[in-house]
């Protein structure tokens, strides 16, 4: 597979009143087309500091990161929706500010919510949404552009752990679809056995890779059924016994 995007050495430093925090120091990364790739660490290790450099929300101290000619696009770890615009003016909101709010494109949005139970939600606003349904929203905003690579920084975190289930493997079934090169953060390390293709595990800050593993399952399918699948255990185990706990 070729690489979508290559992060090169990256080292970031944070400079604050009280002194200077290392939170990322020397990562190297290839990031394949069409992967999903899991990031997994402990708290304040540094895993949304990677992914908001990768965004361009915040710029590296040090190192190199080469980006191919792609479409990305971010859901932040507490993405919030705006509490003016319905849910449906919500989900559209990506492809009002590139300009491409499109009739097709409102039609796929609305595909989008409709996969994701929210139908009858469209012309509902965002204080009458649960805070799984403003998770949902806000991955739908994500994918409704049709990236080529999203940044999910625990995009289900919010939710209750029978609707995350739930819900996993339709996201899934849609990245798969949509062919979207996926950087998912997540803490928890079952979903992201279950998920991803391959699992980054970083150190406690500041972050350096420990290990990548690639996750190759009996029989990959659905996140629901990886769970079941014979090898499960044995990559859970080994993320677990790497993680700095
Ligand atoms: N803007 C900032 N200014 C100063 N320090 C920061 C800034 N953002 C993050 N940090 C520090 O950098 C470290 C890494 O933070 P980061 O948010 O990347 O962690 P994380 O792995 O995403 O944690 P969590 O799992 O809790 O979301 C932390 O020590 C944090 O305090
Ligand atoms: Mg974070």
């Amino acid at each position: 597979m070729t690489n979508i995007l290559t992060i090169k050495n990256l080292t970031k430093k944070y400079h604050t009143p009280e002194g200077e925090t290392l939170a990322i120091k020397d990562i190297t990364l290839n990031i394949k087309k069409g992967e999903i790739i899991g990031i997994v660490g402990s708290s304040g290790c540094g895993k949304s500091t990677l992914l908001n450099i990768l965004a361009g929300l915040d710029k590296e101290t040090s190192g190199e990161i080469i980006k191919t000619n792609f479409k990305d696009a971010y859901m932040l770890q507490s993405d919030a929706l705006l509490p003016w615009l319905t849910v449906l003016d919500n989900a559209c909101l990506g492809l009002k500010l590139k300009n491409i709010k499109t009739d097709e494109n409102i039609e796929y949005v609305k595909k989008l919510l409709k996969n994701f139970g929210l139908e009858s939600f469209m012309d509902a606003y965002p204080s009458s949404l649960s805070g799984g349904m403003k998770q949902r929203v806000a991955l739908i905003r994500t994918l409704a552009i049709k990236p080529d690579i999203v940044y999910l920084d625990e995009p289900l975190s919010a939710l209750d752990y029978v609707t995350r289930l739930m819900i996993t493997d339709e996201i899934h079934s849609i990245l798969k679809k949509m062919k979207v090169t996926t950087i998912l953060i997540s803490h928890d390390i079952a979903e992201c056995t279950s998920f991803c293709d391959r699992i980054v595990v970083l150190s406690k800050r500041p972050a350096v890779v420990k290990n990548i593993y690639d996750i190759k399952l009996k029989k990959p399918s659905t996140p629901s059924k990886n769970r079941k699948d014979e090898l499960f255990n044995y990559y859970y185990d080994l993320i677990w016994s790497d993680l700095d706990k």
